[in-house]
């Protein structure tokens, strides 16, 4: 069974009058364990897409089923708890709490899940190694540089052990050499781990790095779509 899979979706946004059509049907299967990059201009639909597949916005029309699932027939609590146990974000601009360090960073999702302190403390560090910052993790965000940062939204997103890691332009604002670490990074941990990593970007100096392209412009696929 295919883990996503997108069957003529549209997105709309409505802008008083003014209708948006952000996704125009839209068709599209992803297997686990891949590696995917959804690659288009500003404005293409990247982000509307992975939202919808991270399941935290609606399609306007089309179907999209995770993990064999119809999202739109779940129940709000099932919905959450797809998006919980199967699901890490990274959102662009990391997101992370400005007031905590980067360990209290990575343990929060764990403590969300009632995890005990100390092995949510374990793991958080656990990842935080894996990503290399075993040297910063008491450092608050603003002590870190753009791809610390980076890092350490990778391990939040890692260290509830998702099967599925969605990344929206996570080398935004990151100079060549550590974009390139960071999608070396993804790459390892979806090799070791097996996680399915699908990550967007407008960034043509990635495009070495990638398994998979998806290709969007004007909200439409123009290549890519539905082989590996
Ligand atoms: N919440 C919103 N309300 C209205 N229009 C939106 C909203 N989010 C995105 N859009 C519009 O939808 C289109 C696709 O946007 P987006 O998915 O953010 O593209 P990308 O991530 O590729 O830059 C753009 O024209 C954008 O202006
Ligand atoms: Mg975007």
């Amino acid at each position: 069974m295919e883990l996503i899979e997108m069957k003529d979706i549209k997105k709309d946004y409505f802008l008083g009058e003014m209708v948006v059509h952000a996704l125009r049907g839209v068709d599209l299967t992803i297997e686990r364990e891949e590696f995917v990059a959804i690659w288009g201009p500003s404005g293409s639909g990247k982000t509307t897409l992975l939202n919808l597949i991270g399941a935290i916005d609606e399609a306007s029309s089309g179907q999209l089923f995770i993990e064999g699932e119809e999202v739109k027939k779940l129940s709000d609590d099932r919905r959450t708890e797809l998006r919980n146990r199967a699901i890490g974000f990274i959102f662009q601009g990391f997101n992370l709490i400005p007031v905590l360090s980067a360990l209290e960073n990575v343990m929060l999702p764990l403590e969300i899940r009632g995890i005990s302190f100390s092995d949510a403390k374990n793991r958080a560090l656990g990842r935080l190694d894996e990503v290399g910052l075993s040297d910063f993790v008491r450092h608050r965000p603003d002590k870190l540089s753009g791809g610390q940062r980076q890092r350490v939204a990778i391990a939040r997103a890692l260290v509830t052990n998702p099967s599925l890691v969605i990344a929206d332009e996570p080398t935004a604002n990151l100079d060549s050499v550590t974009s390139h670490k960071i999608i070396e990074l993804m790459r390892a941990l979806n090799e070791k781990e097996k996680t399915t990593f699908i990550f967007s970007t407008h960034d043509p100096r990635l495009l070495d790095q990638v398994k998979r392209l998806v290709r969007l412009e004007d909200g439409r696929i123009l290549d890519g779509g539905n082989e590996k």
